[in-house]
């Protein structure tokens, strides 16, 4: 899918294809060096972080395991409600692992507190973040982000694995919708 097949649905290209994948490359570089050899589980978080887990992962030379979790923030609508559900789980023991979250998107950041104080209780060796991109808000919180792609603007993005109402996940760049696809 490009922005062509989004027509007027597409307000602005945020993050280009081609910006999305240099970054990629720097931040699977930070990620080698900071693990140096090290055996990793990545952990995606569903269904967002599909493209980022597999555009970084090709990236790294460092040997990675990996596996997915899916958890649900939102009720409904656009804004988180800090109350979290497990949908699916682990089908690791995580005990004594290095683990790095992988993340599309850090808003409000009480997703991944939780994510995180759920993982640590299961005693990994270390536990790491990173994310494509992360709003104002989550900048905010106490949470630390290792590894981050871009600093974005407070508003609803969607592309490159994030979707409004399950849509545009293929698209292969970060963009924001026209103001007639949220009215219905
Ligand atoms: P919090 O606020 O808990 O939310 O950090 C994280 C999760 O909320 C979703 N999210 C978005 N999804 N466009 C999306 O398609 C956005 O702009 C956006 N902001 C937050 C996302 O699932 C993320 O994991
Ligand atoms: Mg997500």
């Amino acid at each position: 899918m490009d922005a062509l097949d989004m027509g007027e649905d597409l307000a602005k290209v945020l993050i280009s294809e081609d910006e999305i994948a240099t970054r990629l490359d720097e931040m699977a570089a930070e990620i080698d060096r900071t693990y140096a050899g090290e055996e990793v589980l990545l952990i995606g978080v569903l269904n967002g972080a599909v493209m980022v887990m597999a555009d970084l992962s090709r990236r790294l030379h460092t040997p990675v395991t990996m596996d997915w979790m899916a958890v649900s923030s939102y009720g409904s609508g656009t804004r988180s409600s800090g109350v979290v559900r497990i949908l699916k789980d682990l089908s690791t023991d995580v005990h004594g692992k290095h683990l790095l979250i992988v993340e599309d998107i850090i808003d409000s950041g009480l997703t991944l507190s939780w994510l995180v104080k759920n993982l640590s209780s299961r005693e990994p060796a270390s536990l790491k973040i990173a994310t494509l991109l992360r709003k104002p808000e989550a900048a905010q919180t106490d949470l630390q982000v290792d590894f981050c792609g871009f600093d974005i603007p407070n508003e609803f993005v969607i592309g490159y694995g994030l979707d409004f109402a399950g849509r545009y996940r293929n698209v292969p760049f970060v963009g924001t919708l026209a103001p007639h696809v949220y009215g219905g």
